[in-house]
């Protein structure tokens, strides 16, 4: 009988693929990295034949597992990196250039040259979005002012956009699906928060055709079937899609407005559900689609603050500074000191995202000593994750005028029981973790699984999410307060 469901995870570092049950487990899971490619400070690139490559290995892996036989998936769920764009020939298949990943900086003098023609307010109410390179629309206009041979190609209307899903979706459906969901299509300042249509008027504003850009459906409901996929058979339904935050807040079960999550992934993302209303921060926090379930169901909203930089911190231990061999060796090594030693990194590798939006800012170690250790740095970092988080959730809580409900907390990060009492304590507020803290590939699997009718209703997947523990607050108010002043120090000094 078919009744597993496939799950993708494309995410900014590598791709997961995972088989659940009917009863929402997940049975078998594989991760494969791939390469990303830098090709001048603060520009970073993927090669979507490798995104492709990894996610195809995936599938094959997974299979191997022998959970369950390919001709028992009864549906498939694609969870993604956001706003990382691409453009591809419709004809062949074959992408046109690497595609611009999220963190990349490029587009940063096109975003300020906006902002200085006073669009900022427009884009802001329109899109829910910010200006700045993060966002899918300048990367399009990129792409199509710098890749050879595309004035051809667009005249002969050969030539396809999308972000990640959309790509996937392409190449999974055989070149048959040119589709995006609405939470990928609010990521890319291109569309209306309240029609969720492409707008007009940011299509001018970003110089994007419209007719290279993807139709805008539900997050769970078909949006492709499968033709020609090495080890699938032709047509499984592709009927869950959101980009991996919408995606992590679906599989937290935060289906009342004011449920939060906080994912420890590359970056950090805290989601709040506004329900069906969108609700405009006045504190620099976006305004995006979490889902719509069905064609016919209404959008749901979330307020959304990021920082770019969280688990790439510890890579950058691992691969840059090498003074760890993995990333869960950095709790260990943080642990080899009381506290941060007065050292402060501030990660702005990539930029600062919320509430800051500084795309120029560089990542500052401040407060070496002779007596600094690497344990010291490791601290730092683990706090860095922690502090940034606390900064958004704070701007959260302004916009909306009172406290927020505990915040439940996921991804690989939210293992790590140090950083995890860190960010309570730094939060000053309690976090909850549940059994399943992979909730990203969870909520790709719940979306695609209601679509083809495995769950009925959000209801069916409130009874599998279950809490594994919670953390409470341990950090007295004056240690928090003095905490918070050393780190507000050092992001001065980082966004001079
Ligand atoms: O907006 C970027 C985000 O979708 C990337 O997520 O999981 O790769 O950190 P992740």
């Amino acid at each position: 009988m078919a009744d597993f469901i496939l799950a993708i995870d494309q995410g900014t570092t590598g791709s997961t693929v995972a088989l659940m049950d009917s009863a929402g487990k997940v049975r078998a899971s594989v991760n494969n990295e791939f390469p990303q490619v830098y090709p001048k400070p603060g520009w970073v690139e993927h090669r979507p034949d490798e995104i492709w490559g990894s996610v195809l290995k995936g599938i094959r892996a997974v299979l191997r597992k022998k959970v369950c036989k390919a001709a028992d998936i009864a549906a498939i769920g694609i969870t993604n990196q956001r706003e990382t764009s691409l453009l591809w020939d419709r004809q062949s298949g074959d992408p046109l250039n690497n595609a611009i990943v999220w963190q990349c900086r490029r587009t940063t003098d096109f975003c300020e040259k906006l902002k200085s023609a006073g669009h900022e307010r427009d884009v802001r109410r329109r899109t829910g979005l910010v200006l700045d390179p993060y966002f899918s629309a300048s990367k399009f206009r990129w792409l199509l002012n710098n890749t050879s041979g595309i004035s051809r190609l667009r005249r002969a209307g050969r030539v396809a956009a999308g972000t990640v899903d959309s790509y996937l979706i392409w190449q999974l459906s055989g070149g048959k699906s040119h589709v995006t969901d609405v939470s990928n299509a609010s990521r890319t300042s291109l569309m209306n928060l309240k029609t969720c249509a492409w707008d007009r008027k940011m299509l001018d504003l970003f110089e994007v055709p419209v007719d290279i850009l993807p139709r805008i459906a539900p997050s769970s409901a078909e949006l492709g079937r499968t033709q020609g996929v090495p080890g699938l058979p032709d047509g499984i339904p592709i009927t869950g899609v959101a980009g991996d935050q919408q995606a992590a807040l679906f599989g937290q079960a935060c289906f009342a407005p004011g449920d939060a999550k906080c994912t420890f992934g590359t970056g950090s993302f805290i989601l709040m559900n506004t329900g069906s209303e969108p609700l405009q921060s006045d504190a620099g926090l976006l305004t995006t689609v979490a889902w719509q379930l069905g064609e016919q169901g209404k959008p749901v909203f979330a307020l959304e603050g990021g920082a770019f930089i969280c688990g790439a911190a510890v890579q950058w231990l691992r691969d840059g500074l090498k003074i760890i061999k993995n990333a869960p060796a950095v709790e260990a090594l943080a642990r080899e000191v009381p506290d941060h030693g007065g050292v402060e990194f501030v990660p702005a590798l990539t930029g600062l995202g919320a509430p800051h939006w500084a795309p120029e800012a560089r990542g500052t170690l401040t407060g070496l000593t002779r007596g600094t250790q690497w344990g010291h740095i490791a601290r730092a970092t683990l706090d860095a994750m922690a502090l940034q988080n606390a900064d958004i959730l704070r701007a959260m809580e302004s916009d909306l005028g009172k406290r927020m409900k505990p915040l439940r907390v996921d991804g690989g990060a939210a293992a790590n029981n140090l950083l995890m009492q860190t960010q309570a304590d730094v939060l000053g507020r309690k976090l909850i973790r549940p059994q399943v803290i992979e909730t990203t590939v969870a909520g790709a699997c719940y979306l695609a699984g209601l679509g083809v009718g495995m769950w009925q209703s959000p209801k069916d997947i409130r009874d599998i999410w279950q809490v594994e523990s919670e953390f409470s607050v341990a950090m007295s108010t004056g240690a928090r307060r003095k905490r918070q002043v050393s780190w507000n120090k050092a992001l001065e000094r980082t966004l001079l």
